[in-house]
């Protein structure tokens, strides 16, 4: 099965959840709205939903939290676009221009909010503490994520370790929460919760390192972002790290100074360089080890073509052009 044959399966599944996001979107105040609706509709992938349908379906889950949960976790997900975006001052997202751009910073700030505590309200209503706990951690581990992710910004000396801890906490988290809740609502037992956070972790992991490989490498047409954003702001993510690394002497020193200043003036010979040292392929290595190590985690999933596209979705976090 690849990402399509995903999708297929899961189709009605996320119909409703798209459904209950349209409903839950709504407020009395019209720029949460028209905002809202702007981000929501630019479309996006929705893997964090999918990963946790497909878990609660792959375990026999028949009920209807699953439709809630994915809901909720597609909130946190854009919430965290649109503070992302007003941080890292993107102008491109989801193939459109960014709500920042369009409305200011104060605005993606402010619909963030609302988009998050509208999480916590869904939240409630599945009454349900360990869902409140695993949810609350989550939101909480991003935070860390992208305030580490700020400190090492600017910082050559930044190393693999805490590059990979900030990833994890910014991203791989959430896809482990999805997988943790999906095992959680079809009642499995303790260690298959473990064993799906597990997944999710290894799969969130590679899914950001080919992020900030295709963040060098990708067509803006394939990926609707701007290529070179994580540079534009001297952010030290892996392939750039690792060409530092193994690069010429003067390699070293424009990407030093990338790092240190920001900026795109040398983008050229910085992508020729990350080509040229390896440092794609390095990156791409590591995610592809991820995917790997999540595959292992599905050993007491019974067989099914949920457990098959949970595979697909490994694979697709690794060969994906957008
Ligand atoms: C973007 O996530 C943020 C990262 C973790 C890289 P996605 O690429 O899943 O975003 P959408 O929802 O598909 O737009
Ligand atoms: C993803 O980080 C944002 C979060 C997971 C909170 P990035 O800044 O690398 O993602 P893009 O490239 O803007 O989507
Ligand atoms: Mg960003
Ligand atoms: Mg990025």
């Amino acid at each position: 099965m690849d990402i399509e044959g995903l999708r297929q399966l899961i189709a009605e599944d996320m119909n409703t959840v798209d459904q209950l996001i349209q409903q839950q979107l709504h407020s009395e105040v019209e720029l949460i709205n028209h905002l809202g609706h702007y981000i929501v509709d630019g479309g996006g992938k929705r893997l964090r939903p999918a990963l946790l349908l497909l878990t609660a379906r792959a375990f026999g889950y028949t009920g209807t939290h699953q439709f809630d949960l994915a809901a909720i976790i597609e909130f946190i997900h854009t919430a965290t676009l649109l503070h992302d975006d007003v941080v890292d001052d993107s102008t491109m997202r989801r193939g459109r221009q960014t709500a920042n751009l369009l409305w200011g910073n104060e605005a993606s700030v402010l619909v963030g909010d609302f988009l998050y505590s509208r999480a916590f309200q869904m939240m409630v209503g599945v009454r349900n503490m360990r869902v409140m706990e695993i949810l609350s951690d989550a939101t909480n581990t991003i935070a860390e994520g992208e305030v580490l992710q700020l400190l090492n910004r600017h910082d050559p000396k930044t190393t693999e370790a805490r590059y990979l801890e900030v990833i994890r906490n910014k991203t791989a988290k959430l896809f482990a929460a999805a997988g943790q809740l999906g095992a959680l609502i079809a009642r499995r037992p303790l260690q298959d919760e473990e064993a799906m956070a597990s997944y999710g972790m290894h799969v969130g992991t590679a899914f950001q390192l080919i992020d900030d490989v295709l963040d060098y490498s990708a067509l803006p047409a394939n990926f609707g972002k701007d290529i070179g954003d994580d540079l534009a702001e001297g952010k030290p993510t892996l392939p750039l790290l690792y060409t530092l690394w193994h690069g010429t002497a003067e390699q070293v020193a424009i990407i030093r100074e990338a790092i240190e200043h920001g900026g795109l003036h040398n983008i050229h010979q910085i992508t020729d360089a990350i080509e040229s040292t390896g440092a794609i392929a390095y990156t791409a290595s590591l995610a592809r080890r991820e995917a790997n190590s999540a595959v292992r985690c599905l050993t007491n999933v019974p067989a099914s073509p949920y457990k098959d596209a949970l595979y697909a979705l490994a694979e697709f976090a690794v060969d994906r052009r957008n």
